[in-house]
């Protein structure tokens, strides 16, 4: 019986990542930690309250008392648990210091004190930063340019050194951009789905030529668990789906997908220092025998046809909170 202390698993890529997990594997434990910031919805996982093998804990891996206490029953810990915004970290990057750094700097001084089997950081391909031709190698040097993905830069490379210092088994896997179900309708994907079917503006930063490489969310889970049972110790691994796209391509495919008019495009002001493009090298991994198994297309239209069939899911986030923080955003611009 392996035991994982899954954090953020109530976010979009950590409760997809356990449902991965119980689904495949019969004898597993999970522990979710999460804090449940406005990205955390436990409605994520619902279908598993009433199995054994799941216990939710709420509460912040900068917790350290608590963080002690869950990684004595760990074997494996995968931190998801992160502020993982763009924009916001260029509105208020606190949060993210504290979350995404001296969190992982928590998770990490407790799994070095305890014997734990693996210790999983999910960093992102954003650490490079951006590249105009090309893509990036695991060993390039690593040039972040938001308040997010500095942060994330960061917990990677303190969870890089305690495995150099203290021998604490980890592994580093940077994915390109998820998408799929339970993506929280702020990001470019789920937002421009869910304004489309709503017929309300798509806000297009820019010139909407950025280049993004997608990857279906289960793909994500499928690569995180390959590099478990078959990549190194001390290793950092890229996790891509070779679907580079422009936001226009990206937009494009929803237009068209759910039959909205051009009309909903909206040029709006752009990120500041938006990097244009992402790109991963995966060899590494192709070498190991791992590839992304989702045709883009297919899986595009399956998260589609999962947002036009759960309204309730994001009809109720879209409210409160949630259009304050827009109305902020409009303003700003
Ligand atoms: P998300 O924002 O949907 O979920 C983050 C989760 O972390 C939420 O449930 C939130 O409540 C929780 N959380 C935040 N602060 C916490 C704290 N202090 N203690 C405990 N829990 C806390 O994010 P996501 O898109 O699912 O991303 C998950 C991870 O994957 C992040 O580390 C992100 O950097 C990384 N990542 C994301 C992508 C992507 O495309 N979304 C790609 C590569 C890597
Ligand atoms: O690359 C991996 C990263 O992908 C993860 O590490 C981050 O956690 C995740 O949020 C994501 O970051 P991006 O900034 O790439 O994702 P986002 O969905 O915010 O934006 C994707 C692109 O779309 C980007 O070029 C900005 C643009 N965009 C985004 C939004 C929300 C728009 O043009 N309009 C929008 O309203």
């Amino acid at each position: 019986m392996t035991t994982y202390l899954v954090t953020g698993g109530a976010g979009f890529i950590g409760s997809n990542h356990i449902r991965y997990l119980l689904n495949k594997y019969k004898d597993v434990k999970v522990i979710n930690l999460d804090k449940l910031t406005y990205a955390g919805n436990p409605e994520n996982l619902s279908d598993f309250a009433d199995d054994s093998r799941y216990r939710f804990v709420k509460g912040d891996i900068c917790d350290e008392p608590l963080v002690n206490q869950l990684m004595e029953e760990a074997d494996v810990v995968v931190n998801f648990a992160a502020e993982s915004h763009v924009d916001r970290s260029i509105g208020s990057p606190d949060d993210f210091i504290k979350t995404d750094i001296f969190g992982a700097f928590v998770l990490l001084e407790a799994a070095r004190r305890t014997h734990i089997d693996r210790f999983i950081q999910i960093s992102t391909d954003e650490v490079y930063g951006s590249i105009d031709k090309g893509s990036f190698v695991e060993t390039d040097t690593l040039m972040p340019s938001s308040p997010y993905s500095a942060s994330k830069t960061g917990a990677d490379r303190i969870a890089f050194s305690y495995f150099v210092t203290y021998g604490v088994p980890v592994q580093i896997t940077r994915c390109s951009n998820n998408f799929g179900p339970f993506h929280y309708p702020e990001k470019l994907i789920p937002l421009f789905v869910t304004n489309a079917i709503e017929d309300k503006p798509l806000p297009i930063y820019g010139d909407g030529l950025n280049v993004r490489d997608w990857i279906y969310v289960e793909d994500h889970c499928d690569g995180i668990d390959f590099v478990h049972r078959h990549g190194e110790l001390g290793e950092v691994y890229n996790l891509g789906g070779d679907n580079e796209k422009t936001n226009m391509e990206i937009t494009d495919y929803i237009l068209k997908k759910l039959e909205k008019p051009e009309t909903l495009k909206q040029y709006v002001k752009d990120r500041p220092g938006h990097d244009r493009r992402y790109s991963l090298n995966c060899e590494r991994m192709h070498a190991l025998g791992w590839k992304p198994k989702h045709d883009f297309e297919q899986a595009m239209d399956k998260t589609i046809q999962w947002y036009l069939e759960n309204p309730e899911w994001w009809q109720k986030i879209k409210s409160g909170e949630y259009l304050e923080y827009y109305k902020e955003q409009y303003e700003k611009r």
